[in-house]
């Protein structure tokens, strides 16, 4: 297959896919960039990457803006992301886990898109993080205790945002990903 006719046949598969971005939010490790890589792959939708942005953008890590800057201003750099994103569609947009917390934040998404929630348990949590160092809220407190609490009072405010819900554990991205599509679609009327 030509270059040409393969990337012409990614860009009419994504074309046709959804007119809306899809924000996958969800507790840090909770494989939201791992599905959005899958989705990428599988149906060549592009992604978006808050962190990845955010972090390019100030030339530095997550860790050294939060150091640096403080967490309010990290807080302020993913609203205005946000804020930027609502003139695109079609896109994955792979959201830090923090971002929810905000109301604004939620009305920016739900402006341009669907919000999938991806679920884990603290235990799957704990095994996917502890050996990264670029998640400040979790450094020096890499277990399950602290997980579980912090999740417990995040889930409010991730389960009023969602309008699909994906649990994960034991589940490979590729299964993750068809099930996003197929949800969506289903919400859609499809
Ligand atoms: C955060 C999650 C991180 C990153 C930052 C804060 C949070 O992203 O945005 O460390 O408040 O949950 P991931 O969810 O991609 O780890």
């Amino acid at each position: 297959m030509s270059q040409l006719y393969e990337m012409r046949k990614q860009s009419e598969m994504s074309d046709v896919l959804f007119d809306y971005n899809i924000f996958l939010i969800g507790f840090m490790g909770s494989g939201k960039s791992t599905v959005s890589l899958a989705l990428h792959d599988k149906y060549a939708m592009e992604v978006v990457e808050m962190d990845q942005i955010i972090a390019k953008k100030n030339n530095m890590s997550i860790s050294a803006i939060f150091e640096t800057y403080g967490e309010a201003y990290f807080r302020n750099e993913e609203t205005n992301l946000l804020a930027d994103i609502q003139s695109k569609k079609n896109m994955i947009v792979s959201c830090g886990g923090g971002v929810p917390m905000r109301d604004v934040n939620v009305e920016l998404m739900k402006k341009s898109g669907k919000i999938v929630f991806l679920k884990a348990k603290p235990e799957t949590i704990l095994e996917r993080v502890k050996d990264s160092h670029d998640r400040p809220l979790l450094e020096n407190h890499k277990n399950v205790e602290y997980i579980a609490d912090l999740m417990e009072q995040r889930r409010p405010k991730y389960e009023a945002a969602a309008d699909i819900v994906v649990e994960t554990d034991g589940k490979s991205a590729y299964d993750i990903c068809e099930e996003i599509i197929k949800k969506a679609k289903e919400s859609d009327g499809k």
